[in-house]
């Protein structure tokens, strides 16, 4: 190896974003205004999906990954949940921890999100470029 020659390869982040970014973000813009309960539960009936049953399911499915991998979030947590959706998990996580930071790719679920968890005064939400 040459003098200066380096060993670390840039990651494709440095090239890709832009593209893939806009193609992440339309795909799930275009989910959530088709109906964005479903194509984040797809348990869900997609022609009348059920919104309590939605609600729930987000506890349900945080209280699972806590327990698989043996995890809790304490009330002086701050927890960052990427792809946050319309905020089923962030809600959960909200009464848990002291703050938390959603993120997502998506403006279309951000604003539905937003519009979810007025009421909670510990949520940020931010929109990420899906890489970094
Ligand atoms: C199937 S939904 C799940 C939402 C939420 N985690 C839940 O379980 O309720 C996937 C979400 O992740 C977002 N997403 C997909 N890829 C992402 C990325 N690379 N960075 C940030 N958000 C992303 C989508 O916009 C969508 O809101």
């Amino acid at each position: 190896m040459r003098e200066n020659e380096s060993t670390v390869r840039p990651t494709t982040r440095h090239s890709e974003p832009a593209n893939a970014s806009r193609e992440m973000r339309d795909f799930w813009d275009a989910k959530a205004r088709e109906n964005a309960l479903y194509f984040v539960n797809n348990e869900l009936d997609f022609s009348d999906p059920d919104e309590a049953r939605f609600w729930a399911s987000g506890l349900e499915v945080l209280e699972t990954l806590l327990g698989l991998f043996d995890l809790s979030i304490r009330p002086t947590d701050r927890v960052v949940e990427i792809g946050c959706g319309v905020g089923r998990i962030t809600r959960p996580l909200a009464q848990r921890a002291n703050q938390v930071t959603g993120v997502d790719v998506s403006p279309e679920m951000l604003r539905q999100c937003e519009s979810a968890l007025g009421d909670l005064r510990n949520v940020e939400l931010i929109r990420g470029n899906g890489y970094d």
